[in-house]
């Protein structure tokens, strides 16, 4: 979209839901301005096309558009990250290159603001002074791959590299290393600890030993844990689990080939004659041994949530029974997941496994307030894989289901004929007369060619939003982002 058309379609703004009944249309006034343009370029690759392809702009908006009501009580800001490159590679390997872009609406007094920035890394500084991508700066530390609150910090991760810290008007501060206590990198996917604020993460490395360290910062940032933990070989692990006892970690096949990565640019192998491994780590006891238990080979990108009850663990998660990395959308779609629980006992070191749903499901998410402990609510895009296959584009993802996992029932938000949504975000809502939580999602209308982020009512999953709040621009497919409390 060019810089004269953007302020001029914010009128036009598309209703991106399956709602059926006339919505109220909040007359509101849109202010915006374009911050940032770069130079607009297409790629052949299909996670630059369609609904993955970058933006070329930094926008602040003011003042969006809404259908529906925003409910008053949500200050608070929704932030999401995602790979937006800003020069033309000249190869593309998703989600691992392409500069952090994040997306922010700003909720206050039920009004909504919008503002995009990209992530002013190291890298991203040299290329822009190059005025070029620089290969040999390929997966450098991105900061595109989430955003997390703590300890007053709004933290951009990459799983490679240190948290980038931003301010809440999205510039870029600056590398974070936790007061000196955390070096070389830091997972995209912390668990934070609703009881104590504590922060539980890890890092991995492919060269080094220990190949994997257990990290706990305090609710104030600081690292009051290092635990080197022994792995017999470098593991990709991309998120971890937590109950109330355990932080939990998955020793999946997905092996690190540097032979390969040299060869073909894909440096990891499926082999599943390993078996993976499920290991248990004592969070209240550094001085217990990890537990570590064999099961056949999985492979997990996200857990949804862990807890503990009459014993055992019970982890829920997206679960892949293999996990072939191959770029074309026939490899792609080979890889069908589904929402398991993998329930363990730690005293028999025994492991028993309940599919719950046998739709193909990603990007789970569960209310941070649940972390570690029993749940009944979280959610996940359904990757309808016959739509994916149809577009020969990955990332389309046509209705959000609601898990209740205490009922073991589900229901779905379908979003409108060629709108697609992603991650969900869990709100508190607070308020006496409000539903149990509100969900927010953004949503891509392909026809429109602009984005929606959609206030989903918790207790009325199906339902017609409570809110859409309209942009007149797009807002790409990201990865994972936060819901922030002001
Ligand atoms: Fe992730």
């Amino acid at each position: 979209m060019k810089r004269r058309d953007f302020l001029a379609a914010s009128t036009s703004a598309a209703v991106c839901t399956s709602m059926t009944s006339a919505p109220r249309l909040k007359a509101q006034t849109q202010t915006g301005r374009v911050v940032r343009e770069r130079p607009s370029w297409t790629s052949e690759n299909i996670f630059l096309q369609g609904i993955n392809a970058p933006v070329f702009q930094e926008v602040d908006l003011g003042e969006l558009q809404v259908t529906g009501e925003i409910p008053p009580e949500l200050n608070g800001i929704y932030i999401r990250n995602g790979p937006n490159p800003m020069f033309q590679p000249s190869t593309y390997a998703y989600p691992l290159e392409g500069d952090g872009m994040l997306h922010a609406v700003y909720f206050e007094e039920g009004k909504a603001r919008y503002r995009n920035r990209w992530i002013l890394t190291q890298g991203l500084l040299y290329e822009m002074q190059a005025n070029r991508a620089l290969p040999e700066l390929r997966f450098h530390n991105y900061a595109n791959t989430n955003i997390i609150s703590h300890a007053g910090k709004l933290l951009a991760l990459y799983e490679t590299g240190l948290p980038y810290e931003i301010s809440p008007d999205l510039e870029t501060v600056g590398e974070w290393n936790f007061y000196d206590g955390v070096n070389q990198s830091m997972t995209a996917h912390p668990k934070f600890d609703p009881r104590t604020g504590e922060l539980h993460f890890y890092r991995y490395s492919f060269f080094t030993e220990p190949y994997l360290v257990y990290y706990v910062a305090n609710a104030a940032g600081k690292i009051i844990r290092t635990t080197p933990i022994d792995l017999p070989q470098p593991a990709l692990i991309h998120d971890m689990a937590m109950s109330e006892n355990y932080a939990i970690f998955c020793h999946c096949p997905l092996v690190f080939e540097m032979q390969q990565a040299m060869q073909t640019g894909m440096p990891f192998v499926w082999k599943p004659e390993q078996g993976a491994r499920i290991g248990l780590i004592d969070r209240h006891n550094s001085e217990n041994k990890p537990v570590w238990i064999e099961i056949e080979a999985f492979w997990i990108w996200h857990f949804m949530n862990a807890f503990e009850q009459d014993g055992k663990i019970s982890v829920d998660c997206a679960y892949y029974p293999e996990m072939k990395l191959e770029s074309t959308i026939e490899g792609m779609t080979r890889n069908q997941s589904h929402f398991r629980r993998i329930v363990i006992d730690p005293n028999t070191k025994s492991i028993s496994q309940q599919p719950l749903d046998d739709r193909s499901v990603d990007f789970p998410t569960v209310a941070q307030s649940q972390i570690s402990q029993p749940y009944q609510f979280g959610y996940m895009p359904h990757i309808d894989l016959s739509v994916i296959a149809e577009k020969g584009i990955p990332n389309y993802f046509p209705e959000l289901i609601q898990y209740d996992v205490l009922k073991q029932t589900s229901q779905v938000h379908r979003f409108r004929s060629g709108c697609y949504g992603g991650e969900a975000v869990i709100v508190p809502a607070g308020a006496p007369s409000a539903p149990d939580h509100y969900v927010m999602t953004w949503v891509f209308d392909q026809t429109k060619q602009t984005s929606d982020l959609l206030i989903l009512n918790g207790s009325d999953f199906s339902a017609a939003p409570v809110a859409q709040i309209h942009l007149p621009v797009r807002v790409p497919m990201g990865l994972h982002g936060s819901w922030v409390e002001t």
